[in-house]
């Protein structure tokens, strides 16, 4: 199996620790390291809704807790239920965590598209994102 096919398949498995008893929409995010390393995560609900957390963020903020900072790509893997193989793209809020940590030029996002592993720079996903440069500007100067 290649490199894009085995990230998906541990964002796969990742996928059946969901915690997901309200929308039993199941996902599954696996996230390589630059230096090598991956870090897994999955969706995490609660019966109050809004602390829901996707399996994209679960991934980057398990490896940023543990001093990673550098990222090359992520694969999503989720679907209703048990079953494999459905398409599901990240969500916004994931995106917009993605542009925190990732360059937008480089950072690659493995997704299911018609039963194929399709990869898209985080750029196409996100045109024009906002991020800490916006906020910093190029010197690191946020002018307070
Ligand atoms: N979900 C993710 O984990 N990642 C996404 O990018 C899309 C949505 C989760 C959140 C919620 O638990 C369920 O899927 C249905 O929205």
């Amino acid at each position: 199996m290649d490199a894009k096919g085995n990230l998906m398949e541990l964002a796969e498995q990742a996928r059946m620790a969901a915690y997901a008893p309200y929308s039993a929409y199941r996902v599954g995010a696996a996230l390589l390291c630059a230096d090598g390393t991956v870090y897994t995560g999955c969706n995490i609900e609660n019966a109050a809704f809004t602390p829901t957390v996707c399996a994209e963020r679960v991934a980057f903020f398990k490896a940023v807790s543990e001093g990673k900072l550098r990222f090359t790509a992520m694969a999503v893997a989720g679907g209703k239920g048990k079953s494999t193989g459905a398409d599901c793209a990240p969500c916004g809020v994931c995106r917009q965590v993605m542009q925190e940590f990732c360059d937008p030029d480089t950072f690659l996002v493995l997704i299911r598209q018609g039963g194929k592993v399709q990869s898209y720079l985080l750029r196409e996903l996100l045109p024009m994102g906002f991020g800490r440069v916006d906020v910093e500007g190029e010197t690191g100067d946020a002018g307070i």
